[in-house]
């Protein structure tokens, strides 16, 4: 039976095939994502999974609906797994927002799902960093947001020559339109030909603009004169401020498909142009008074980082770290007689925080220390009974062979302290 296509296996590194994926990468990214957002005060949330297909049919905009996996469950409802995050969290924040105080800031890991065309960078299934923040409507959130994007890849160790925001504004956008067609009813049409400028070919474009009143040409002006609006510029002045003008330019080409953002919107690419969009996200003024039927009236904002990208980029960048698995201590067991005894000092270890494997059943000698040096133990230790009844333990460094014993009664501390005195790298 294979997995379903668009769908990933995440085997223990490293993986089997050179194109698979790892649960310890996938946990590497996890990790920098948390520590970095926890680091700019952002607090950590979680919705369901399956969610209402309602709240995505009018909230999204049709290419996410589009890709969305529903179904009518047992109980009749239509339901959909969520295809992005954002619809939920607007819920949540509708239900909840009088219980946190403002600016609220927040992130997730979720595991999103879209029904798409499976290509590079793109799957049915994936896994995003978002983050959001509510009732602020300064700009100065807007930049606090990018400034946590751009730290979040270069807490990957990416840097400004591998990725950069472009930075846009549907404010920008929406002055263009307004000056030039009456007709305000197609602005979200106009923007979704903006979306698809650059994967379009010009005379689609060309004739999608027509009909709407506009010609590529002055799109193209206006996409290059690239002035920032008022807004923008303080953003800008802002990521200047923390130093990280370098990784920000003004780029009118992105405005975004979804349909709910309202104001500056962003995407983050690699420079090289290899790859598709890092992240995108923006500011979406409007989506919990449309989710709360009018209810409750706040500002948001926030962004997605997807896994897949960020995998493929930083793989091509060789910017994982080894995930070999290593151990602190393999405890051989020669003598069964001396195995509960054994177990009773792995246990011990254990307790004590260190990393401890063990043959699980009798083995020869041999085949104990090949496994200990497979699993690229730092130590073995065995326990030994002494003529006047007494334990003793033996260890031995495996990379300079060097050895010691001590009373059993004392190993632990002594493999803590000794641990702590010659720490090792990642241990995933
Ligand atoms: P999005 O642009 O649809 O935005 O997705 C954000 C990122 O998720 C993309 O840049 C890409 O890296 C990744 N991504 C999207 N679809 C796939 C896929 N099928 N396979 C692999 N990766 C994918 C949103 O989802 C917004 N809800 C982000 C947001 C949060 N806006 C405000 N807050």
């Amino acid at each position: 039976m294979d997995r379903l296509p668009g769908f990933r296996d995440f085997y223990p590194a490293p993986a089997p095939t050179a194109d698979g994926w790892t649960a310890d990468a996938r946990q590497y990214l996890f990790d920098n994502w948390r520590e970095v957002a926890r680091r700019y005060g952002f607090r950590e949330y979680d919705g369901p999974p399956l969610e209402s297909l309602e709240l995505f049919t009018t909230k999204s905009g049709d290419e996410i609906v589009g890709q969305l996996y529903n179904f009518n469950d047992k109980g009749e409802r239509a339901v959909a797994l969520r295809p992005e995050m954002t619809p939920t969290l607007a819920r949540m924040v509708a239900a909840a927002e009088r219980h946190y105080r403002k600016p609220m800031k927040w992130f997730a890991l979720p595991q999103l799902f879209r029904y798409e065309r499976q290509q590079k960078g793109r799957l049915r299934e994936h896994f995003q960093f978002n983050a959001d923040i509510f009732g602020e409507s300064s700009p100065g959130a807007d930049a606090e947001l990018i400034a946590l994007l751009i730290d979040s890849l270069r807490s990957l160790k990416l840097t400004a020559a591998d990725f950069r925001i472009r930075l846009s504004s549907r404010n920008a956008w929406h002055d263009f339109f307004v000056q030039r067609c009456p007709v305000t009813d197609r602005e979200y049409d106009f923007y979704q030909v903006i979306d698809k400028l650059e994967r379009e070919a010009p005379e689609n474009s060309e004739a999608k603009l027509r009909a709407l009143g506009f010609s590529l040409e002055e799109v193209r002006g206006f996409i290059q004169a690239a002035q920032p609006t008022a807004e923008l510029a303080r953003i800008l002045d802002d990521l200047a401020a923390r130093g990280l003008a370098d990784y920000v330019t003004i780029d009118y080409g992105v405005i975004r498909g979804l349909a709910y953002y309202t104001g500056p919107v962003f995407e983050a690419f690699d420079r090289s142009g290899a790859f598709r969009a890092i992240a995108g996200g923006g500011r979406y003024d409007q989506l919990v008074k449309l989710i709360s039927g009018g209810r409750i009236d706040l500002p948001g904002l926030g962004f997605g980082m997807g896994d897949v990208v960020l995998t493929e980029l930083l793989r091509a960048r060789k910017l994982f770290p080894g995930f070999e698995p290593r151990i602190d201590l393999f405890c051989l067991i020669e003598n069964e007689n001396l195995r509960l005894e054994s177990l009773t000092l792995v246990h011990q270890l254990r307790e004590a925080g260190l990393i401890v494997e063990f043959p699980l059943a009798p083995t020869k000698s041999d085949k104990q220390f090949k496994r200990a040096l497979e699993l690229k133990a730092a130590h073995t230790l065995r326990l030994e009974a002494m003529p006047d009844a007494t334990r003793t333990v033996l260890v031995k460094n495996l990379e300079s062979r060097e050895e010691f014993r001590c009373p059993a009664t004392d190993a632990v501390a002594r493999l803590v302290q000794h641990r702590r005195e010659h720490p090792r790298g990642p241990t995933r």
